[in-house]
């Protein structure tokens, strides 16, 4: 998989510009923070800078262990391979999502006093940790209000509203949201030139439109073009285009309710993510709402509100589904079910 063969290992291949320079300069400063907030959509690049910072501070030949200016992890140490390899004893990484509570916070608290054993740092990566309790965020606050002197946490998550406000102020916050196109097209080129493929600048633009802001959604789209032998600007176009979000917005409107099930699901059965093209969705139906308002179309804006109205009924229903796309596929028939009736 390419976005795993190709997630940056070092502060130089880091293509989201702004958290690489925000990172430089944090590293290069006297007084390294000892917590971190990594704010960030999915596939941002939040759990890949994590790792990479994990490195920098335990490198064996950088700064940090007292031998030039460079920040940048070697990634040739035995540090620096041991937690390339995940195996590091010393940087421990928790999903929050299944670690929630307050035992699972006080055991890495715990873990958090003991001193490294081959490193400098002990790095703690809580993944997802807008899902950790409030008592547990209550727990995990008194800590970093003191850190020990040779701990770094790094908290990441999708959903800042839900971290305490407490916790926020105790910690540095990166913000790796929005990904600018230009630093997806520069981490696109960066795969071509490693698998040695040929396209030109505009078809990497397009990928990087498609792609939701996600460095992840672009490798992944990089490949499957690939695989499907789609390499030419027209191809590209015409096989992303009736993949994108506004050719099913357009089946919905159009009444054609059982080509855009079909989409959905063949959407959500390659991984597409529900709740993104909700938003997205929305999104676009606004700024379709005041078109068809400026126009004075009144069919179109009674279908348009309508459609909004289902669908936000739909996202409101995402949390308490056990079948991720049952709301989405309800609002379809719904919308459908009251032109044709
Ligand atoms: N700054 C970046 N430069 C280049 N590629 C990146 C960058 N960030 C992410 N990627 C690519 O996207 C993939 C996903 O990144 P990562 O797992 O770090 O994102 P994340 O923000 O932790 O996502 P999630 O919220 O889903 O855990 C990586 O494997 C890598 O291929
Ligand atoms: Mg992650
Ligand atoms: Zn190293």
């Amino acid at each position: 998989m390419y976005y795993l063969k190709y997630r940056p290992k070092s502060l130089k291949e880091l293509d989201n510009t702004k958290v690489k320079q925000l990172l430089i300069s944090t590293l290069s400063s006297k007084d390294l923070p000892h917590a971190f907030l990594f704010i960030g959509e999915r596939g941002t690049g939040k759990t890949s800078a994590a790792r990479i910072l994990a490195k920098a501070v335990n490198c064996q030949n950088n700064k940090f262990a007292e031998k030039g200016d460079e920040v940048d992890p070697c990634n040739q140490c035995a540090s620096c391979q041991l937690i390339d390899k995940d195996s590091s004893p010393d940087v421990l990484e928790l999903d929050a999502a299944s670690n929630r509570g307050i035992e699972e916070i006080k055991n890495l608290i715990r873990e958090s006093f003991f001193t490294p054993m081959h490193s400098r740092f002990r790095v703690f990566i809580i993944d997802e940790a807008h899902m950790i309790t409030q008592d547990a965020f209550n727990v995990l606050l008194k800590t970093l209000e003191e850190p020990p002197e040779q701990v770094i946490f790094i908290l990441a998550t999708t959903n800042p509203e839900k971290i305490p406000a407490t916790i926020k102020s105790r910690c540095m916050i990166f913000n790796f949201s929005p990904v600018e196109e230009k630093d997806i097209v520069h981490m696109l080129e960066r795969i071509c030139k490693g698998e040695n493929i040929k396209l030109e600048k505009q078809a990497l633009e397009f990928i990087a439109k498609a792609a939701n802001k996600s460095f992840r959604d672009a490798a992944k789209i990089l490949e499957e073009l690939v695989l499907m032998n789609k390499t030419k600007l027209e191809e590209i176009k015409e096989y992303l285009g009736v993949k994108s979000e506004n050719y099913f917005l357009e089946l919905v409107l159009q009444g054609k309710v059982k080509e855009a099930l079909k989409w959905l699901d063949e959407f959500y059965t390659t991984g597409g993510d529900v709740k993104t093209l909700l938003i997205n969705s929305l999104q676009t139906l606004k700024q379709m709402l005041i078109e068809a308002v400026e126009k004075e179309d009144k069919i179109e804006i009674k279908k348009i509100a309508l459609l909004i109205k289902f669908l936000q009924e739909a996202y409101a229903q995402l949390k308490s589904t056990p079948v991720e796309l049952i709301p989405v596929e309800l609002a379809l028939i719904s919308f459908y079910n009251s032109f044709h009736d």
